[in-house]
């Protein structure tokens, strides 16, 4: 049964949707079969991984819709085990159009249900609001993954979504929780990255990322051609970073899914990229303590 991991925050640009396709790449290189679901009328996560605009295609908005089910929606993209249902602008009338529907937050759970035996771990991708739109992302969620800017005002604004987490928590989703809190953007030379980066350790504890995404222009330029960062540069810092990512989060939820021995991970995963990442990625620990 897939794991489903909403990337939610109200607060627009930071780091939501580059998080959403990246992480499920990363998944995906790492053998995961993984479902990417554009969750945001703005559809970045579709143009992203190089879906034209076509006002015809099958999205989001007709799941919700029940127009379409999950299984007809899927589209394939350029990695073997990353799928996606994307998004269609048409989905900002959805919060509109379920606004008399009494089961308007259960629709996605709904058409996400018979998916979950087909795929491993599901990420959607949220628009920046507490609509119903990422009501409905966080009613068929386990986890929610919280992009974060290490700023000042960091913390404005978190207590809501918090608040809107405990809320369907209680009322509509009792699995819900947080999966991660994951600091984007960083740049960990500022003090003020450093001084954030503390507080928001005393406020999350575990639940903060070990692993931090730091300012990188190929995760920038990766939309632009349609990729993933690591079929743009697969060396860049954003793309190794992502990977990492993927590691820990598998490593704190989905622990069986990293279980595999390394022959049969090298079977499944796509162009030996995970391979070739975890050579770097021992390498890398070998020269930090020393041992070479
Ligand atoms: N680690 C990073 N390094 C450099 N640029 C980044 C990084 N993460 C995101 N960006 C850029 O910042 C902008 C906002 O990122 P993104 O679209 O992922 O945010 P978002 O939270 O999904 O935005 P929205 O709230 O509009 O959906 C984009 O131009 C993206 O390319
Ligand atoms: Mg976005």
């Amino acid at each position: 049964m897939a794991r489903i991991i909403a990337v939610a925050n109200q607060k627009g640009g930071v780091g939501k949707t580059t998080t959403a396709i990246n992480l499920a790449a990363s998944f995906a290189v790492s053998g995961v079969e993984t479902l990417l679901v554009d969750c945001d009328p703005q559809s970045n996560a579709s143009s992203g991984l190089g879906l034209v605009k076509d006002p015809e295609r099958l999205s989001t908005y007709h799941l919700l819709m029940r127009e379409a089910t999950g299984e007809q929606a899927l589209q394939k993209t350029a990695l073997a085990k990353l799928t996606i249902i994307p998004a269609h602008k048409n989905l900002i009338g959805a919060n509109i159009e379920l606004v008399d529907a009494e089961d308007r937050a259960f629709r996605l759970k709904e058409a996400l249900t018979p998916l979950r035996e087909r795929f491993q771990v599901i990420v959607l991708d949220c628009p920046p609001a507490l609509d119903l739109l990422t009501l409905n992302a966080l009613v068929a969620s386990d986890g929610v993954l919280v992009p974060m800017q290490a700023e000042y005002f960091a913390l404005e604004g978190i207590s809501e979504l918090l608040d809107s987490i405990e809320r369907v928590r209680v009322s509509l989703n009792p699995q819900l929780g947080i999966e991660g809190v994951v600091l984007t953007m960083f740049d960990d030379r500022t003090n003020l990255a450093q001084q954030v980066t503390a507080e928001l350790k005393k406020y999350f504890g575990e639940k903060l990322c070990q692993t931090t995404i730091p300012r990188n222009v190929r995760l920038a330029e990766a939309p632009s051609h349609g990729k993933p960062a690591l079929l743009y540069d697969e060396r860049s810092k954003g793309a190794e970073s992502y990977m990492q990512l993927a590691q820990e989060i598998l490593q704190r939820s989905l622990p069986e899914l990293i279980a595999a021995p390394q022959e049969e991970k090298q079977a499944v995963n796509e162009g030996g990229r995970w391979r070739r990442w975890k050579e770097r990625n021992t390498l890398t620990t070998i020269n930090i303590s020393g041992k070479q």
